[in-house]
């Protein structure tokens, strides 16, 4: 249906700009993006710098958006991205993915469509009734499918005020609030121990950091979808073996049910999820 509808987008667009830009740069025009909600993300070449706001406006048009942002890099402990507004203005929107409902400022808020396959599988793998934390909520990214799709029963914390917002928002939106309890704080200070069947560690980079406090958190025999990168180099054993090697200092141990490459995240750097049953020795 997607591939269908673009078949026809591309041509029309090229139509426009054909009559409006010289002709060497109507090849260079961007073939693939991003649409999330109603606010597309176009990856423009520097050649078409002089022209991006028309070549913004006529992707709006075809495609039926509000507005246009140009492809930044999402940095930070907050994973927040960079966006050039190319046409338009409003980047809050709601954007509906396998029955969820997702409401988020797009140039604040990552959304990564690389991960669909585990915002998905989240939902596949939850179990009605259980109790999932999820200690890096954003905006319910993961554990929304898990609450709408199988009645899991969801803390979700998430430290940064302004995605929190949202995260209370698309909670509301999609009707789950008896199910699903925010958290605006800090994981390392949610103060509960021993009670998760399931967490969600959906962070990367400094995942390792906050093993033991997933382990106060989880039951005595638990299920922990870790996620974190890792240099190619250190792979397969990394980062089950980081994992295995904390869970022991704690007194757990640890065995690896699966293992997962989301995407690629810097040249020779992964974004992997392993999941990992836990169990007190
Ligand atoms: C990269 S986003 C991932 C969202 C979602 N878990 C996913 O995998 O798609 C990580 C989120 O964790 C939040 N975060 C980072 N450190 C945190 C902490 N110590 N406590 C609570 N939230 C945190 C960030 O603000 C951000 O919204």
């Amino acid at each position: 249906m997607r591939a269908k509808r673009t078949q026809v987008i591309k041509p029309r667009i090229r139509e426009i700009l054909s009559k409006e830009l010289p002709a060497g740069l109507v090849n260079l025009l961007p073939k693939h993006w991003v649409q999330i909600g109603d606010v597309l993300i176009l990856p423009l070449r520097p050649e078409l710098e002089p022209y991006k706001h028309r070549i913004a406006e006529v992707y709006a048009e075809v495609l039926g958006v509000k507005t246009v942002l140009r492809k930044g890099h999402i940095h930070g402990e907050t994973r927040k991205p960079d966006y050039e507004v190319l046409y338009g203005g409003d980047t809050v929107t709601v954007h509906v993915e396998n029955g969820v409902k997702y409401k988020l400022d797009v140039a604040k808020i990552m959304f990564s469509p690389a991960n669909v396959k585990e915002r998905v599988r989240m939902a596949e793998v939850a179990r009605p009734g259980e109790l999932v934390v999820d200690m890096f909520a954003g905006i319910g990214h993961l554990s929304l499918p898990m609450a709408v799709h199988k009645g899991a029963r969801v803390i979700a914390i998430e430290k940064d005020p302004y995605t929190f917002r949202f995260l209370v928002e698309s909670i509301w939106l999609n009707n789950v609030q008896d199910l699903m309890t925010p958290y605006n704080i800090d994981n390392r200070d949610f103060p509960a121990e021993n009670i998760a069947d399931r967490v969600l560690m959906g962070y990367v980079v400094k995942t390792a950091e906050f093993i033991p406090k997933a382990l106060s958190i989880a039951k005595d025999e638990a299920i922990v979808h870790y996620h974190n990168t890792v240099p190619e180099r250190l792979m397969p054993e990394e980062p089950f073996a980081t994992f295995r090697r904390i869970a022991r200092e704690h007194g757990y141990e640890a065995e690896k049910l699966n293992e997962l490459i989301i995407k690629r995240y810097a040249p020779g750097v992964w974004h992997v999820v392993v999941d990992v049953r836990v169990f007190k020795r």
